[in-house]
């Protein structure tokens, strides 16, 4: 699939909470989600450009300057509760996922091109998460009340 002249994805949009202007204009927004998801009167609105998965991304190799990917991180969280729809769930076979939701963001990637990795290491500790996507990230930093978010950044190489 052409990505239309956009500079960056957007893997797992959800509602786009992070972004500030949530339909930036050189980004195209991927979730394998669409639809309005109500918990005890709070709605989620999930409405990607292109409803996918990310273990298998419909992008050329080589197509984005900047890939951001904020996967589930979370085991316990119920679907029916506020957090789980607008987070998601991990799933079981969490690892096989990742690791390669991981390796489709750095394939579809320009070379040079950075990767912005965001994971909350409640359940799931850093030091876990690294051995599964076996790659070193260049720097990262720790966010949130809890000091359990953390921005990973990566870089193509
Ligand atoms: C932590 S939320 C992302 C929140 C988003 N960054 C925001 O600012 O609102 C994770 C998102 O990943 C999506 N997701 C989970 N598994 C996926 C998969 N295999 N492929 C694509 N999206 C997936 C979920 O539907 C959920 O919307």
């Amino acid at each position: 699939m052409k990505t239309a002249g956009k500079k960056i994805l957007d893997a797992t949009c959800g509602s786009r909470m992070m972004w500030f202007n949530k339909q930036h204009p050189d980004a195209i927004y991927t979730d394998k989600r669409e639809g309005v998801f109500v918990a005890y009167g709070n709605e989620t609105i999930v409405k990607p450009d292109v409803k996918t998965d990310f273990q298998n991304l419909p992008f050329d190799e080589n197509s984005f300057y900047l890939v951001v990917f904020d996967p589930p991180h979370s085991k316990w969280l119920g679907e029916n509760t506020i957090l789980g729809q607008k987070y998601g769930q991990l799933f079981s076979n969490w690892e096989i996922e990742i690791k390669q939701g991981f390796d489709e963001c750095m394939r579809v990637l320009k070379p040079n091109g950075t990767l912005i990795f965001k994971w909350n290491d409640k359940d799931i500790k850093l030091n876990k998460l690294l051995d599964v996507i076996k790659v070193q990230p260049l720097f990262g930093h720790t966010s949130g009340k809890h000091g359990k978010t953390i921005w990973l950044t990566f870089m193509k190489s």
